[in-house]
């Protein structure tokens, strides 16, 4: 471990404090929980956690490297108190002791006398997985009782999981108050990329995407003036389009918030950030989504059709603007990239922001959400990206909260009892 001095400060953007470094604890023969998020949220696919799995490993490896005795704490899902097999974090040991080449002992449950006694025994450099922290009600209610149970098992928490950063929750928020608390390297990194991108080059461009609109309207909102451009895709920029009066037929639109969108057109044009909506969609037949039927502009489309993907003249106009974005954050997924036939759009946007890297090292990229990630890896453009320099986040909804400016509860309870 590094000694406290030669740590590097690393700036975050909901504290004016750098967070505290694990690198700096004294971990050696101490039992020290781990808390990651190797949350899914697919219960039966495994593979869609894997981004979330690679990131836990350097903190992990340098914790065992140092001589710590490891419990590894995450939820899976929302069982809601429940205990769920089908949600268990059992797969979650065997996939992350094969990527660590090293036993990982499942403990199956996250409190009690059973996991206490495996993380006494466990020895200098050995790890163990805890089952689902959500397994307990007390874990979602953050109850003081629950975080209490959790604190017997160790003496040191590492907190590592910036996934679940936006959620108070026990083995985040509580815990965190009662044990001597430090961050991991990813989540250190994670806010590290927020900071550079509160400090980005402009012309500073988001490219938003995904099924889910009303938290997109708030993260554009509150980056209208931070931003100049803004790029529109998914059913945000369906709800967006319908906003302008154009009706897409069988498309997926939020109708909630067309009347918002329409407010924020306006506001983006007296704040002169300028928004850029399909002109044009590879569409299916309601009848046969998984068969790319014809490529219309939004005017065009007929009774029965569906917008699946941005089409060819929209993706030559945002290759263009992502070739001159020096910084870029690309939020949620393009097109119904569950279907093969309708990945084009992020393949090409992918590959864009690719080679605008390895033409530009100096460039800023920042991807997140939880489909944008599952779409990329589809098209194994994760490891090519991720190489290229791209920052590619382990966040969902707590990047979206931190993008919209909203403060991070599992920071500020790390902050307060730093
Ligand atoms: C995520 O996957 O985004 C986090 O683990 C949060 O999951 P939740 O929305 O179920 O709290």
């Amino acid at each position: 471990m590094v000694s406290p001095n030669k740590m590097q400060a690393i700036p975050s953007p909901v504290s004016p404090h750098p967070l505290p470094d694990f690198r700096a604890a004294e971990v050696r023969n101490k039992r020290v929980l781990l808390r990651v998020d190797f949350n899914d949220g697919m219960a039966e696919n495994i593979n869609s956690v894997g981004h979330r799995l690679q990131a836990a490993l350097p903190t992990l490896q340098a914790l065992l490297a140092a001589g710590a005795r490891v419990g590894i704490l995450t939820h899976r899902g929302r069982p809601q108190g429940r205990v769920v097999p089908a949600l268990s974090t059992a797969p979650l040991a065997l996939a992350l002791a094969k990527l660590l080449q090293q036993k990982i002992e499942f403990v199956p449950d996250c409190i009690g006398r059973m996991a206490a006694q495996t993380m006494q025994k466990l020895a200098p450099g050995q790890v163990c997985m805890l089952e689902n922290t959500r397994f307990h009600l007390g874990e979602q209610l953050n109850q003081a009782t629950f975080a209490q149970q959790l604190a017997l098992l160790g003496e040191v928490l590492v907190n590592d999981a910036f996934a679940c950063a936006h959620r108070a929750q026990a083995s985040t928020s509580g815990l965190a108050a009662l044990l001597p608390s430090v961050f991991g390297q990813q989540f250190l990194q994670e806010m590290h990329w927020l900071a550079s991108w509160q400090n980005a080059a402009t012309p500073r461009t988001m490219l938003l995407g995904g099924n889910v609109v009303a938290p997109k309207l708030e993260l554009m909102h509150s980056n209208l003036t931070h931003s100049q451009v803004i790029l529109l895709a998914g059913v945000v920029g369906q709800t967006f389009l319908a906003a302008k009066d154009l009706h897409l037929h069988q498309s997926l639109i939020e109708f909630g918030a067309v009347e918002p969108a329409r407010e924020l057109l306006a506001e983006a044009g007296v704040l002169g950030c300028r928004i850029h909506l399909p002109r044009d969609f590879a569409v299916a037949e309601k009848s046969q989504l998984a068969t790319l039927a014809a490529t219309r502009k939004p005017h065009e489309l007929q009774a029965g059709e569906v917008a699946q993907d941005l089409g060819p003249a929209t993706l030559e106009i945002w290759q263009k603007v992502l070739h001159q974005a020096p910084s870029l954050v690309w939020f949620g997924s393009v097109g119904v990239w569950q279907q093969p036939a309708f990945r084009e759009g992020t393949r090409t946007l992918a590959n864009t922001v690719l080679a605008r890297h390895r033409a530009n090292p100096a460039a800023f990229t920042l991807l997140g959400g939880n489909g944008l990630l599952q779409a990329l890896a589809a098209e194994d453009l994760l490891t090519p990206l991720q190489a290229a320099g791209v920052a590619i986040s382990t966040g969902g909804g707590a990047l979206q909260q931190a993008l919209s400016g909203h403060p991070l509860p599992a920071v500020q309870a790390g902050m307060a009892h730093a």
